[in-house]
């Protein structure tokens, strides 16, 4: 049977939003009920099987309002499903694997998940405000996009059918 399940997630650029939605359009397909929100401190959660939140990735951690939300939130989650995504560039460079599997590690410090996965976003300087586009040149960050919709769809359909 369906289950009821909110994807959220926090964004700066969309691009986290943008695989928000492609999640909850496979859990659809797979005949479950999906809502998709940006975090907010006052969501409802109230009513949801499982919960999937998804935060991007600065400086090497998720954003604030997303570790802010599961810690506000873990006697809420309790008896739901809870699944972690975390949307970033240095994950499409090898060198980078290890650094980038410590990401979640805010989040998973403050509540276990039952899974979680990390996915290739975007970099878009037209989206950035002058100082940070001026140090992502520093750093010499590729601008382009990156997302993988093909691992986002296969960890969607995994995660639907273990709820
Ligand atoms: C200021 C800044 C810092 C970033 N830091 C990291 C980082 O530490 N590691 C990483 O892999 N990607 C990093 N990124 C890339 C973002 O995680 C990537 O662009 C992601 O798609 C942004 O998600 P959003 O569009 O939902 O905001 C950074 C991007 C910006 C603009």
């Amino acid at each position: 049977m369906g289950k009821k399940i909110l994807v959220c997630y926090a964004t700066r650029c969309g691009s986290t939003g943008e695989i928000a939605e492609r999640i909850a359009s496979v859990m659809k397909t797979n005949g479950h009920t999906v809502n998709v929100l940006q975090v907010k401190r006052n969501i409802d959660i109230e009513g949801y099987d499982a919960v999937v939140l998804g935060s991007a990735i600065r400086i090497g951690k998720c954003l604030g309002e997303a570790i802010e939300f599961v810690k506000q939130r873990k006697v809420d989650l309790q008896n739901k499903k809870l699944f972690y995504f975390g949307v970033c560039m240095m994950i499409t460079m090898p060198d980078k694997a290890q650094e980038v599997q410590t990401y979640l590690d805010s989040m998973i410090a403050e509540y276990r998940p039952v899974a979680h996965e990390i996915f290739a976003g975007k970099v878009d300087y037209a989206k950035l405000s002058f100082p940070i586009r001026l140090l992502m040149k520093q750093m010499k960050a590729q601008e382009g996009d990156f997302v993988d919709w093909q691992k986002v769809d296969s960890w969607a359909k995994m995660i639907s059918k273990s709820i």
